[in-house]
């Protein structure tokens, strides 16, 4: 058990990931009050619980995991069992924010489930990353925020170049709480680029 584990414990958070949000967004001010925020891969929760601690009362936080996702006791929190690579994946999301409206936040933890042969598994978390960013550039404010997990490897030069190719501040950052061993590091994106015919 390592430091940020029994943290979590400690501190109620469902997975010692909370802290990497943490850090993240103390860097980088992602996520703020009354934000609508949806988190890609939100199983078993923490980022949820960091999110819904920004965003206060009057926000909304959105969790979407192909596994189910134990409820929380906050009417803003909505929890989705899907896929975020199921081609109707921002019809379902949409469908919970009322009034149509546009979300400021899209965040991605997902990662696969790590079958130890790592060429594969960093194929299919880029894949997963993709569709995190398709997602975003769906729901996203102009002035939308991400933060999408990758694995380093020879396929990733290519997806920033891709989320550059969307965003105008692109960052990539490595939270303490990620484990040093670990390949994954986070994109973290800000201002989209939209063109004046989008607006
Ligand atoms: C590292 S965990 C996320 C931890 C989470 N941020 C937290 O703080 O509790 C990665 C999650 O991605 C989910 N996942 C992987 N592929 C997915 C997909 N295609 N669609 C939805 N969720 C997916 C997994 O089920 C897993 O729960």
């Amino acid at each position: 058990m390592d430091y940020y584990y029994r943290k979590a414990k400690a501190e109620g958070y469902r997975s010692r990931a909370a802290y990497k949000l943490k850090e993240i967004n103390g860097k980088y001010n992602v996520i703020r009050r009354g934000n609508i925020v949806v988190d890609l891969g939100a199983a078993p929760g923490g980022w949820i619980q960091v999110s819904r601690e920004i965003v206060g009362d009057d926000g909304l936080v959105i969790g979407v995991d192909i596994n189910e996702i134990e409820k929380f006791p906050w009417s803003n929190v909505i929890t989705i069992q899907a896929d975020i690579t199921d081609e109707k994946i921002v019809e379902i999301i949409r469908s919970v924010i009322p009034n149509g409206r546009m979300v400021d936040v899209v965040l991605s933890d997902a990662a696969p489930k790590i079958s130890g042969i790592w060429d594969t598994d960093h194929a299919r978390q880029i894949f997963i990353a993709e569709n995190a960013l398709k997602i975003a550039k769906e729901l996203l404010k102009p002035d939308g925020r991400c933060v999408i997990k990758v694995f380093q490897g020879p396929l990733l030069n290519d997806f920033i170049n891709k989320v550059k190719g969307e965003f105008v501040e692109v960052k990539i950052f490595k939270p303490s709480a990620s484990r040093k061993e670990s390949s994954e590091v986070y994109v973290i994106a800000k201002r989209r680029k939209i063109s004046l015919s989008q607006k």
